[in-house]
């Protein structure tokens, strides 16, 4: 059976470009709770963009605070949370995550994810990079672990819609 939706906060995880915030936002409407960027959380939390955080303090901080904006979503109320791609990676909001709310990967192929980074945003971990081999690296290392959601949706190219509708289908 796959597992059904009780109203615990749903957390949308991935790598940078799968959709997590778009399809969070239109998941969300649908099923009428809040929505909640955890990016967007720690950017009001710190009163700066992730880009200035990262340069100013460097990556280790930004987890930092990264963790704590999440721990404290994580109070039971339903919810749809984008996190940013790298958050399930620390083991303790992974674990978090895994025992407070039900995590769906959003798992899209290199070539959309690059093509997406491309169009939208500013990622630190891109600049100056060539994102298709950084996509790749943090692939390798972060899928395994995206792999422990027990639900995973597949967000390639098809409109963020139909992703929501696979989400829909698949959380009962
Ligand atoms: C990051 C992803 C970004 C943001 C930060 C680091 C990552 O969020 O949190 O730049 O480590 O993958 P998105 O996944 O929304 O781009």
């Amino acid at each position: 059976a796959s597992p059904i939706w009780t109203g615990q906060p749903i957390v949308l995880i991935g790598l940078m470009g799968a959709g997590k915030s778009t399809v969070g936002r239109r998941l969300a409407t649908r099923l009428g709770v809040p929505f909640v960027d955890a990016d967007t959380e720690i950017e009001q939390a710190a009163g700066m963009t992730i880009a200035e955080i990262f340069a100013a303090y460097g990556e280790q901080y930004f987890r930092d605070g990264e963790r704590r904006v999440i721990a404290r979503l994580m109070d039971g109320s339903p919810k749809v949370i984008a996190t940013g791609g790298g958050a399930f990676v620390n083991e303790e909001t992974r674990a978090l995550i895994l025992a407070e709310a039900l995590a769906i990967w959003l798992d899209a192929s290199i070539d959309v994810l690059v093509e997406r980074v491309r169009k939208r945003g500013h990622r630190p971990l891109l600049v100056g990079k060539d994102p298709a081999k950084v996509l790749r690296e943090l692939a390798a290392v972060r899928n395994p672990l995206y792999a422990q959601a027990p639900i995973r949706v597949p967000s390639n190219n098809v409109p963020h819609d139909m992703t929501v509708k696979a989400i829909l289908e698949a959380i009962g």
